[in-house]
């Protein structure tokens, strides 16, 4: 049995779900979230020690301003609204993805809730927010600055002191990485799900946890 400590989430398909339901993308999205807190508690049952959620990319800033600013304004939300929960759940928040491009308030939200979750140990849920994955790459490369290796260039990326995710889990149908966790995706089992994001639940979860645990992993050996 393999053993699990990193699930990672490409939570796409959000406004084709809005859209389906001629509610609008936006409608999507705000399901979406409903989403991440329930695959937040089901991870929590199931005892996976470390989840990251792909919340925004880098790349994501080339849809329009109406959705951008509806996005921020669930994530900033997010953060309001659940910090107490999240605490009772004993969730330490982690952010990924280049802070500096977001609004200040935003900012001071984050860097609140990463505060106040740091001790926190049952569960570590990573935001990938404003991530680009070539990004941290380059900059990993950029802060090593000599002696570039593969040990130099890990401790420069988000995921430092983490493991890399045993699964990668994408919904809506379509199936790439979209600039997502290139680096420490290399050997994680991936799993493309036809279903949106919305209606993505704890049966999947466990599913795939099962097919995982029973799946074989070589690293490259025999
Ligand atoms: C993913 O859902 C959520 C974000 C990118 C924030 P989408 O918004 O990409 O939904 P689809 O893929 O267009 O349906
Ligand atoms: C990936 O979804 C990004 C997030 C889920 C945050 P996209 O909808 O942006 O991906 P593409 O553009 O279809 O590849
Ligand atoms: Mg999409």
């Amino acid at each position: 049995m393999n053993k699990l400590n990193h699930i990672a989430f490409i939570m796409d398909g959000n406004g084709r779900w809005g859209k389906k339901r001629s509610k609008g993308r936006n409608y999507g999205h705000l399901k979406g979230v409903e989403t991440v807190k329930h695959v937040v508690k089901s991870s929590i049952k199931f005892k996976v020690p470390i989840i990251t959620f792909y919340v925004f990319s880098s790349e994501n800033w080339k849809r329009p301003k109406k959705e951008i600013s509806f996005l921020f304004k669930i994530i900033k939300n997010y953060f309001i609204k659940e910090i107490d929960s999240v605490i009772n759940q004993g969730i330490k928040v982690n952010i990924f993805g280049n802070i500096n491009g977001l609004s200040k308030d935003l900012r001071k939200i984050i860097n609140k809730s990463t505060q106040l979750t740091k001790k926190n140990k049952t569960i570590i849920v990573n935001l990938a927010i404003n991530y680009g994955a070539k990004n941290e790459i380059v900059n990993a490369a950029k802060l090593t600055k000599k002696n570039i290796n593969l040990k130099n260039i890990e401790k420069k990326l988000y995921t430092k002191n983490l493991p890399h995710p045993d699964i990668l889990i994408r919904t809506g149908g379509h199936q790439r990485l979209s600039n997502f966790m290139l680096w420490q995706l290399a050997y994680s089992e991936l799993f493309f799900l036809k279903k949106l994001w919305p209606d993505f639940n704890s049966r999947d979860l466990h599913s795939i946890i099962k097919k995982f645990k029973k799946s074989t992993r070589n690293f490259g050996a025999i």
